[in-house]
């Protein structure tokens, strides 16, 4: 066996605060904006599944427009999140961000795929395919979740962090001696 490095390519001087450039103020807008696309598609199979135990076509209604929102706000969330991609340079160079990219991308997808299906009869399409999509959709929101939560927690993408005490200490510089 060769002693070739399948480690993951990552940066070697990351920063520990990288600054979002969508955002108001200091608040980054991709995050302000992903909530919605991720509690509409990750409550579809509920509906799904309160269609399929009660019957009530008022379910598969909800579902409908619950695909329709996830999916409208998640172009809108990925379109400033794509902004960000392309004008932050480090946020580009984690893997993670393309991941996230992809499985966003995914997402996006399969909620139109969602929209397509249920359109024509929302009650209709529930069984057994508008339950496998909205079960697929809201397992890759989870994984795109996860993902853009690394950029942000793990590698600072969207943090306006404070300069080092040895860079400027400030205010908080220890008294004289
Ligand atoms: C397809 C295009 C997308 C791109 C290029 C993208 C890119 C990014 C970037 C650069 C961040 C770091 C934070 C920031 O810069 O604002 C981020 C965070 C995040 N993204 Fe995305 N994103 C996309 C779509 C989505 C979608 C559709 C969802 C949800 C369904 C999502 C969920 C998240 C979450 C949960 C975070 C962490 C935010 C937090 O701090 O709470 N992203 N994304």
């Amino acid at each position: 066996m060769d002693d070739k490095d399948l480690s993951q390519p990552v940066a070697t001087d990351r920063a520990p605060a990288v600054e979002s450039v969508m955002a108001i103020a200091k608040h980054p807008i991709h995050p302000m904006l992903v909530p919605f696309p991720i509690a509409f598609l990750s409550m579809l199979p509920l509906t799904d599944l309160a269609y399929l135990w009660l019957g009530d076509p008022f379910w598969a209604r909800a579902g409908l427009w619950l695909n329709i929102g996830g999916l409208v706000l998640g172009v809108v969330a990925a379109i400033v999140g794509t902004l960000d991609l392309v004008l932050v340079r480090v946020a580009r160079r984690h893997v993670s961000a393309w991941s996230h990219f992809i499985a966003a991308v995914m997402v996006l997808a399969l909620a139109a795929l969602g929209v397509w299906l249920r359109l024509p009869d929302p009650a209709a399409a529930v069984w057994p395919w508008g339950l496998v999509q909205s079960m697929t959709v809201a397992g890759m929101v989870v994984v795109a979740g996860w993902l853009g939560g690394s950029l942000s927690f793990h590698h600072g993408i969207g943090v306006y962090g404070h300069t080092k005490l040895d860079d400027d200490p400030g205010d908080d510089a220890p008294p004289a001696a």
